[in-house]
């Protein structure tokens, strides 16, 4: 497996690993409907971040396997932290595809983008997911640290991982790009 930057001939092959990382294991509405299934949210979500201000090119990796093909990508996009509109990013969508999973691609895409995040000398680095996933990287409940989520029903799922730029005086409402209001 090798970590690097996206490049616009991956697009599509990225759209791909996250449909296929985020469809439903469930597939009873497919029985019963000759139609395809709609795209996940999160593949709707990577293509309206991807023409949205949020976009960050240089934070968004793919992993490939033995032949170049991709199987797993990360992104990070622009967001903002209270009233005063602190930089923050927003990591997210992050998809393995289900034939790669548990074998540590998740773990090298993670760290490579919170690596490069602190090497641009981002803040801080915010997500909706599971502690017990995000834990490992660091991530901490963002109430933590005086943010909180865009939806307070989130709970300690919304979580922020601070990098070397972090000061605690970045508090507040924490604001994703754009197309994530729409999910
Ligand atoms: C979550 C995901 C990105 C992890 O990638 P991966 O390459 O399978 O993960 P890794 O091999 O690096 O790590 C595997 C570990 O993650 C754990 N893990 C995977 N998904 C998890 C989840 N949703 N919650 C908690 N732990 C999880 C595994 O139990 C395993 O734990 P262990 O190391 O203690 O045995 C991948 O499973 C995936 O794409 N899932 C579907 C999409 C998704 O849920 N994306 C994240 C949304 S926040």
């Amino acid at each position: 497996m090798l970590i690097r930057r996206e490049t616009r001939s991956d697009i599509d092959a990225t759209r791909a690993v996250t449909s296929a990382a985020f469809a439903k294991s469930d597939t009873t509405s497919d029985t019963l409907s000759s139609s395809s299934p709609p795209p996940p949210i999160e593949a709707t979500l990577l293509d309206e971040l991807r023409t949205s201000d949020g976009w960050l090119p240089a934070l968004s990796f793919v992993a490939t396997g033995d032949r170049g093909e991709v199987i797993g990508h990360v992104v990070c996009t622009r967001g903002h932290v209270g009233s005063d509109l602190a930089l923050g990013l927003g990591l997210g969508p992050l998809s393995v595809h289900p034939a790669h999973q548990g074998r540590g691609v998740g773990l090298a895409l993670v760290h490579a983008v919170l690596g490069a995040a602190d090497a641009f000398g981002e803040s801080l680095v915010a997500l909706l997911g599971s502690p017990a996933y995000y834990g490992r990287f660091g991530f901490r409940p963002a109430v933590d640290y005086g943010i909180t989520p865009p939806d307070p029903a989130w709970g300690e799922y919304f979580q922020v991982r601070t990098l070397t730029a972090y000061q605690p005086t970045i508090k507040g409402l924490f604001r994703y790009a754009e197309p994530f209001d729409r999910v």
